[in-house]
Formats: structure tokens, C-alpha cells, sequence
């Protein structure tokens, strides 16, 4: 695992970015997971620029996200599908036949559960999944307490992540209860992790993501275990962090 300590969210984004695109040139058919969030935004607006203003080609990368509400549709402006159609896809040459994002409106969420989970083994495994990080330790929806080893499933929220996310809604009520996400075993599978987190509020889950002891109370603690993770940061999101580290990784891609 490797931490930087990038000066602010634009160089943060900007680094990250460049690590995905940079794997996208070596593997054009690269598989990539992607997450929703305002952390990941900075990222994917510098990925649009490299697509648009250098020729960066997604024509045959493929994607799966971590995670999307229980109940809401698609085109529900909250739905993380239409997060993620409105602030990458749409601007991106993507081919919509390889997007994937889990189906918060499937009649039968436990075989959507396991047929997601095949499709990601059957286009030969993400080798990068990208992470943003809940104030509470979380990745993807992945709560405190999270099994370690878990697969894609249902989550019941945590009451300071509905909390947290009731800023996009009109009111805390409508936040969903439940989401599906892809699980920590999961995500852990991918060959290559860049955990992204910008802000004081991210400071405490940074600081015991990477210097605290690995705990199922604080899921994101996990990627100390992943051999090529790289977590990128801004100096707030730092100010907890009891070592120095570098502003730059030692190489961009780890693959
Ligand atoms: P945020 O959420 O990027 O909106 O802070 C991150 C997360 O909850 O994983």
C-alpha cells in the first residue's frame, strides 16, 4: 500500500485520473471499477478532458461500479446510474454494452447479486478498482462490521452514511435504507486500488485507514492488505496522518 499527499483535490483528481488513463493505454480493453461520489468527481472531469483533448479511447474498456441504492430507478437524478451517465458516460466514448452497475430495481436482487459477481469474472477480472471512502470508514457501501470477505450483496445503510448522503436528497426520509454493493472480497480481487479522499471530514478514517490495525469496524482498513493500493489524498484529508509521505507514487501503474 502506498499513500500521497497530493497539495489539493485538482492535483489529487488529476493524479488519479492519469493512473486510469494511463492503464487504459497499456490494456484497451481494460476492465475498470468505478465509484459515485463527490470525491471521484474531479477524476472523472479530467478523464473526460483526456478523452476529448488527447484521444483517450474507452471504445473497448469495460466497467462495473461498486454500488447503487435499493429502489431507485435509473433515471432517478439520486441513482447512481444517472450519476454516473451524466458525469462520465455520456461525455466518453464508452460502448453502453460494457457498462455495468448494479440493478437497484432488480426483482431478484440475490441473483442479480450473483450474476454481477460472473460477469465480472467472466470479462477477466477488474484491474482497477477505483474507492472513495465514508466518513465512517466505508468503502463502497460496505458498513462498518462488514464481513472482510464479503460478495456483492445488500447492505443496510448506517445512519451517518444516510446522514451524510441526505445533502443530494430533499430530505433525510427519502435517502434509501438498503443498497447494493459489490463486497470488500470483491473489491479486493481487483489487481490494482486507488482509494481517493479529499477533505477534513475523510482526516479520522484516513488516518486508521492507513496507520490504524485492520478491522472489519472500519472496512476501508482492508486495502492494507491489497499488494498494488494506492491511496491518494489531499492535505486535509492528511492533517491525521501521523507520518510523512510523498507527493508523488513511485510508479503509475502497478500492474
Ligand atoms: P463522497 O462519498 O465521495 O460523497 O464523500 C464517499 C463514500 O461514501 O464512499
Amino acid at each position: 500500500m502506498e499513500v500521497v499527499v497530493k497539495d489539493s483535490y485538482e492535483e489529487m483528481s488529476k493524479l488519479s485520473a492519469e493512473m486510469i488513463a494511463e492503464v487504459i493505454r497499456r490494456k484497451p480493453r481494460a476492465v475498470l471499477g468505478l465509484a459515485t461520489g463527490s470525491t471521484p468527481l474531479g477524476t472523472y472531469k479530467e478523464l473526460v478532458r483526456l478523452h476529448q483533448q488527447e484521444g483517450l479511447d474507452f471504445s473497448r474498456a469495460i466497467t462495473f461500479n461498486l454500488d447503487e441504492y435499493v429502489g431507485l430507478t435509473h433515471d432517478h437524478p439520486q441513482s447512481y446510474h444517472f450519476f454516473m451517465w451524466e458525469n462520465l458516460f455520456k461525455q466518453i466514448n464508452i460502448n453502453a454494452k460494457n457498462v455495468h452497475i448494479p440493478d437497484g430495481t432488480a426483482k431478484d436482487i440475490p441473483g442479480f447479486c450473483r450474476w454481477y459477481e460472473e460477469q465480472i469474472v467472466k470479462t477477466g477480472g477488474l484491474d482497477l478498482q477505483l474507492l472513495g471512502i465514508g466518513g465512517n470508514g466505508h468503502i463502497a457501501f460496505n458498513e462498518p462490521g462488514s464481513s472482510l470477505g464479503s460478495r456483492t450483496r445488500v447492505k443496510t445503510l448506517d445512519d451517518k452514511t444516510r446522514q451524510d448522503n441526505a445533502r443530494f436528497f430533499r430530505s433525510l426520509n427519502e435517502v434509501p435504507k438498503y443498497a447494493m454493493t459489490m463486497g470488500i472480497g470483491t473489491i479486493m480481487d481487483a489487481r490494482q486500488l486507488i482509494l481517493l479522499a479529499n477533505g477534513a471530514g475523510k482526516a479520522e478514517a484516513i488516518a486508521k485507514t492507513c496507520e490504524g490495525p485492520i478491522t472489519a469496524i472500519v472496512p476501508a482498513t482492508i486495502v492494507q492488505l491489497h499488494p498494488k493500493a494506492t491511496i491518494i489524498v489531499d492535505k486535509p484529508a492528511a492533517s491525521k496522518l501521523s507520518r510523512e509521505y510523498p507527493a508523488e507514487p513511485r510508479i503509475l501503474v502497478l500492474a
